[in-house]
């Protein structure tokens, strides 16, 4: 008995002591910060906006002030927030708080992140920010009707796979890491139309504040390279841009090389299984979708080299604007130059400067996206190009 109580003691020594929370790095892994910190504001002090289809909302308050913040919340309270969506005083939350996601997370990592939150964050006495939707603090009551059609039962282990490491992928992108959130598309009730993997909607791709966050079924990186693709932000041929970005910085370049493995080869798992989706957010029109995923192809391939108004630099990298090989009627030079890719001459005293080729790295459709995105962009209007256009110039070698 002594014993036991002795080490008891010691345990809650040690664990009070400088090692870092277990909970820490699992507030990261669900990237708390990210939607509870406002820009400039103190960390988990909410007051970042959420524009929705009916108005702004704030995120919350979560440090742990007893008046201001989540103080009081026991971890009953706390578990009902983070797992089903609501509030200590009963009203449902907006599912802007992904916990459609994290309701997937189990009761472990939940009093971890409990006992961070209560002991591990500095509280702030910041005052939470009024909703701009009239009707949202009275009338919550539609969000009630919501988790009942769109909640899913948590499940703690997916069935079909029976690997651990997929297991334990699959627990990380579809509870803790909310990656649907942005790459599953929306049904009318701004429901994710699938919280994980045994339905083809999941992660099949999803416009997101402008940007188009692509699909994950059809991967085709080699582990490695999507793994620092997931930690980096970059790997051999891509740069992830746009919320992406900050989820790398704020979040998955903190995982742990076997977490971040375990996601890339769930992620790789799921390729193949569907054709890929198309975006169905009710917003946008199909135009408006193509454009959005150039917009993020041209992110990640060329705004490195060209800048991200295409403007290029000094001599070394052409304008993309008002430059004739962009704008004139017939797009096969254009195509040409990014399925081939270009080297200027090296000349006395002038190094080469080299545009690496995309045939291989994008399919017809992004190709399409992309150059169609670049000939609309900062001042350029020229006219549609389809994949038949682009499948002729990746057929005829140069
Ligand atoms: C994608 C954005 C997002 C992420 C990620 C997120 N939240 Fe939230 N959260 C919100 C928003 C927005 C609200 C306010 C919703 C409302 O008012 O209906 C909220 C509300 C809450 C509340 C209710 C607070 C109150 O005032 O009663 C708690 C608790 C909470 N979040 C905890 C967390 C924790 C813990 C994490 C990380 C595990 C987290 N949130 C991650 C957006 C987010
Ligand atoms: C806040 C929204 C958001 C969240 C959450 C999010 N993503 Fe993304 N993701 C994006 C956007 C937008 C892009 C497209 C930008 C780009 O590729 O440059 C993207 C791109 C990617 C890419 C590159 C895809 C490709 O075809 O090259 C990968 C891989 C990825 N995300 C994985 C994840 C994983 C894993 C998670 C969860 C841990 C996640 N994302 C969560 C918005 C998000
Ligand atoms: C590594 C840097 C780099 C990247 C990435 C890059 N380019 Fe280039 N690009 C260049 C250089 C350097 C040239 C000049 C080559 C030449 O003079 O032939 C060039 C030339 C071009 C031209 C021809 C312009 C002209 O006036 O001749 C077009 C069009 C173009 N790039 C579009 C793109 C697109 C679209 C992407 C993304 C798919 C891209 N580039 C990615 C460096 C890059």
């Amino acid at each position: 008995m002594r014993i036991i109580a002795m080490l008891f003691t010691w345990l809650l020594t040690a664990s009070a002591s400088a090692v870092p929370m277990a909970g820490e790095y699992i507030a990261r892994v669900a990237d708390c910060m990210a939607c509870h910190t406002s820009e400039g504001g103190s960390p988990l002090a909410g007051g970042k906006k959420f524009p929705t289809p009916v108005g702004d909302i704030y995120s919350t308050n979560i440090t742990p002030d007893k008046t201001y913040g989540i103080g009081n919340y026991t971890y009953a309270d706390f578990e009902k927030a983070v797992r089903q969506g609501i509030a200590r005083d009963g009203h449902p939350l907006y599912p802007a708080m992904p916990y459609p996601s994290y309701a997937r997370m189990s009761d472990e990592d939940i009093h971890a992140l409990y006992d961070y939150f209560m002991q591990g964050v500095a509280p702030s006495p910041k005052v939470n920010q009024e909703s701009d939707i009239p009707w949202l603090f009275s009338a919550r009551w539609p969000l009630h009707v919501w988790n009942w059609l769109f909640l899913d039962d948590p499940v703690a282990k997916n069935p079909l796979l029976t690997d651990p490491q997929l297991q334990r992928g699959a627990y990380l992108v579809e509870g803790a890491g909310h990656c649907g959130a942005c790459h599953t598309p929306r049904g009318m009730a701004m429901n994710e139309k699938a919280y994980n993997s045994s339905d083809d909607t999941f992660l099949s791709g999803a416009m997101i504040d402008g940007w188009y966050a692509p699909s994950l079924r059809m991967l085709t990186l080699p582990e490695k390279e999507l793994t620092s693709l997931i930690v980096t932000g970059r790997s051999k041929h891509a740069a992830v841009s746009g919320s992406m970005s900050e989820v790398v910085s704020q979040s998955t370049q903190y995982l742990t090389n076997d977490d971040a493995t375990a996601i890339a080869r769930y992620l790789l798992s799921l390729n193949g299984k569907t054709p890929p989706a198309v975006p169905t957010n009710h917003v946008a029109t199909t135009a408006s979708v193509s454009l959005a995923a150039g917009k993020t192809l041209y992110g990640r391939f060329c705004s490195t080299c060209h800048g991200t108004e295409g403007k290029g630099t000094d001599d070394n990298v052409p304008s993309l604007v008002n430059n004739p090989i962009v704008s004139t009627k017939e797009a096969t030079p254009l195509l040409r130059v990014v399925a081939s890719g270009a080297e200027t001459p090296t000349t006395v005293g002038n190094v080469s400067f080299r545009m690496p080729g995309y045939a291989d790295v994008m399919s017809d459709e992004e190709m399409r996206d992309l150059v169609n995105y670049v000939r609309k962009s900062w001042g350029n209007g020229a006219g549609d190009v389809t994949t038949h256009d682009v499948a002729k110039v990746k057929q005829s070698h140069p």
